[in-house]
């Protein structure tokens, strides 16, 4: 039985480990080896398999351990659970091999954070580090040992559901947050207290047409490797442990059988040298594309592919054995599968020490610790953007005030914590409407009125709008939450129209009519079109969809405890129409120029404004900075020296707060059109009033370079300008010049 040799060979596992990494990666290699010759071919076929046990864990699912069938499991969560059923893979299977538990920790564990994107706009690597932790601290308690995150999928188009999972717009803020949530999950806490992470969907989902999943994505080799793939190399360059394939097809080939993507760019181009799964039944999906005539094709084109794990379609499983003994696929490739998932087990350390994770003690202690309510809520408040605030509405002072809290998500839970709650439940959500009258305290007189219901999309509810309005007129101040429902965005949750959905608008529209000062605080995931939203709104709050502890850092916001810091990782579109809109566009000839509108032949539309509404990087304080001019230490900067880039900042307001310092670069000539500005860096800078401080950046060679003619990265000597500011928008303006 493997089972007992595993501890055996644990044993000399650890003395290696005293005497040398060599002879630990070579006793590494021994345990594995030891195990893969004790495997029958069935056996081999069963840790390739993937299968979701969430749910009733019934005693079919209990024979196929016994069978040898199951490798891996997902959605199965709990230590007492993982524990039980780990203990029939050790002692009632033939080989005892581990069950390694997978789980979507994507946001959190039972502690839920703000959804990714809403991370994002803290541009706080560690925080969005700590976050990470976070929820593999609590995984790791829960008897969970590898997470499909960090999603890393660039978007630009806001109808996409899936958008809120990433971190915006831009590669380069992109590539940081994945590596600091690859490490969050991976390096952390003690070995105990780390899950193994998983990078996803290799490549270019993000790209789907209009925002329809799983639908076509047809990329040039250009924006993938520019805009696509540094987050990926970011995550295999932070050691991730796994990849997962997307749904999609790069180039007219689904990424499960594509060649190019999978050997040629993840493995030799990135480098990444460990596990590679389906997502969700991608091996039959290549039928259902077209690009195979059945399972067994499918099956023998994943699997020399690379693609080593099966997750839920169990087309491995059933069919790899036959396929061999058919002498239609290689043992060897087979054997190299296996190699990858008990390489995945030990570095998950279920081979030294397979019962040694399922501690219901310590699960009980760490889920929702006060430690991880206080990193959550840490996070929520500098992921919040303050978009408008006119007059200086906000902060709220309240006391002896009558207000209403008007709308369908001011008393929200479920959707406070997005379309991958983990665990999460809905009952341990602080509303906003909780968050208010916690924050606020008794003094305040608050009134709640929903407004409008939400039915789907449609515009339902209108009677509820006169109650609404009746409160608004009685109140002093009206606080406006709004937004959308947990399954309108994430997986498959595509929307045509970027408008707040239902009658949410004519809402709002009805309450302005009142004159009362209104703050609107918006729950989604998605970039939503707030211009009319802004219109009515003195003062604008984007939350996102902010977790858990979401209503008390809304509360905590409105209340001016905290001063938001939040900066937008996606543009915020005046109009769908526009879409898809971002700031790093590429240069183009009949350039646009507010002011020109009578030269009709610039690349514009002619019926809505050029700009976004709100641009990248942007964000409100509840105090005001002031930019002074760039200095340089040198205007000319060579192949191999570097230039110092530096700019005053001024709290000229009342209140400390942190102002997220923003440096681009455009390059002006060059052998392929360059974006109009790209973010090369950026500095959490954080001034009391009246506080000034010198904020200083680096730059060098390297930062300059870009994806050449040969698709190679390429540095060339000309001219640069070089930005710095508040936003992407927002900037001071120098120059530079690159010598050979
Ligand atoms: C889903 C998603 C993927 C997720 C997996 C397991 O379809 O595409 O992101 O991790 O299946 O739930």
């Amino acid at each position: 039985m493997i089972g007992k040799s595993i501890k055996k060979i644990a044993v000399s596992t650890l003395v290696a480990l005293t005497v040398s990494p060599a002879v630990f990666a070579a006793d590494a290699n021994a345990q594995i080896e030891d195990i893969l010759s004790q495997l029958t071919l069935e056996e081999k076929a069963g840790q390739l398999n993937l299968v979701d046990f969430g749910g009733e864990i019934t005693e079919e699912r209990y024979q196929l351990i016994r069978e040898g069938k199951i490798g891996s499991v997902l959605k199965s969560n709990g230590a007492a659970q993982n524990l039980k059923l780990q203990k029939v893979a050790l002692e009632q299977s033939r080989a005892g091999v581990p069950i390694l538990f997978q789980e979507d920790v994507i946001h959190g564990y039972r502690t839920i954070a703000p959804v990714p994107l809403a991370e994002a706009a803290s541009w706080d690597l560690a925080a969005i580090r700590q976050s990470a932790a976070v929820a593999a601290r609590e995984a790791a308690a829960g008897g969970v040992q590898l997470t499909y995150a960090p999603m890393v999928d660039i978007s630009r188009d806001p109808r996409w559901g899936r958008i809120l999972e990433a971190a915006g717009e831009d590669p380069y803020l992109s590539s940081l947050i994945a590596a600091a949530r690859v490490k969050g999950f991976q390096e952390s806490g003690s070995d105990k207290q780390n899950i193994l992470a998983t990078v996803k969907h290799f490549a270019g989902y993000g790209d789907t047409v209009a925002g329809r999943d799983y639908s076509i994505s047809d990329l040039s080799e250009r924006e993938l490797q520019e805009i696509h793939l540094p987050p990926f190399k970011a995550a295999v360059d932070a050691d991730v442990a796994a990849v997962m394939v997307a749904y999609t097809a790069h180039d007219g080939i689904p990424l499960t059988a594509n060649e190019y993507m999978v050997q040629d760019v993840l493995q030799k181009q990135l480098g990444f040298k460990g596990l590679i799964m389906t997502d969700w039944e991608t091996i039959p999906n290549l039928s259902e594309t077209g690009v195979t005539a059945n399972d067994e094709e499918g099956v023998l084109v994943a699997i020399n592919n690379d693609i080593h794990m099966d997750m839920q379609s169990q087309k491995y499983v059933e069919l790899l054995p036959q396929l061999v003994r058919d002498g239609k696929v290689s043992i060897d490739v087979v054997d190299d599968a296996v190699r990858k998932v008990l390489r995945l087990k030990q570095r998950a350390g279920l081979l030294d020490d397979p019962l040694g994770r399922f501690d219901v003690d310590l699960e009980k202690q760490e889920l929702l610790s006060k430690e991880n309510i206080a990193a959550t809520k840490d996070i929520a408040l500098k992921s919040m953007v303050l978009l408008k605030n006119d007059e200086q509405l906000l902060p709220l002072s309240l006391a002896d005030k009558k207000v209403a809290v008007i709308g369908p998500f001011a008393k929200a839970d479920r959707d406070l914590i997005g379309w991958w709650p983990g665990l999460g439940r809905a009952e341990e959500v602080t509303t906003i409407w909780d968050g208010l009258q916690q924050e606020f305290g008794p003094k305040t007189d608050f009134t709640h009125a929903p407004g409008v219901s939400i039915d789907r999309f449609k515009k339902v509810g209108k009677e509820l709008i006169p109650q609404a309005v009746k409160a608004a007129e009685d109140a002093d101040v009206v606080v406006m939450v709004l937004g959308e429902q947990f399954w309108m965005s994430g997986e498959g949750g595509g929307t045509a129209s970027l408008h707040l959905p239902g009658l949410q608008e004519e809402l709002l529209a009805a309450v302005a009519e009142t004159g009362k000062p209104i703050v609107t605080v918006i729950v989604a995931g998605r970039p939503y079109v707030l211009t009319e939203v802004a219109e009515h709104s003195d003062a604008l709050l984007m939350a996102w969809m902010p977790g858990t502890t979401g209503g008390t850092a809304v509360a905590e916001i409105l209340s001016g405890k905290f001063n938001p810091q939040g900066k937008l990782p996606i543009t915020f579109p005046y109009h769908q129409g526009q879409v898809p809109i971002f700031y790093n566009h590429k240069m183009t000839s009949h350039v646009y120029a507010p002011g020109l509108t009578e030269d009709r032949y610039t690349t514009t539309h002619r019926d809505v404004q050029h700009e976004p509404l709100y641009p990248f990087g942007y964000g409100l304080s509840y105090t005001n900075y002031q930019y002074g001019d760039i200095k340089l230490s040198n205007s000319k900067m060579s192949m191999d020296s570097t230039i110092e880039a530096s700019i005053k900042v001024t709290n000229t307001g009342k209140v400390a707060g942190h102002e997220v310092v923003q440096l681009y670069v455009h390059d002006k000539v060059a052998s392929v059109t360059q974006p109009v500005k790209l973010l090369k860096d950026f500095s959490i800078v954080d001034l009391k009033p009246g506080e000034s401080k010198n904020v200083t950046f680096t730059l060098s060679a390297e930062k300059l370079s870009f994806i050449g003619r040969n698709y190679k990265p390429t540095i060339e000597a000309g001219d640069f300008k070089l930005f710095i500011g508040a936003s992407s928008a927002n900037v001071k303006e120098s120059a530079f010049t690159l010598t050979k």
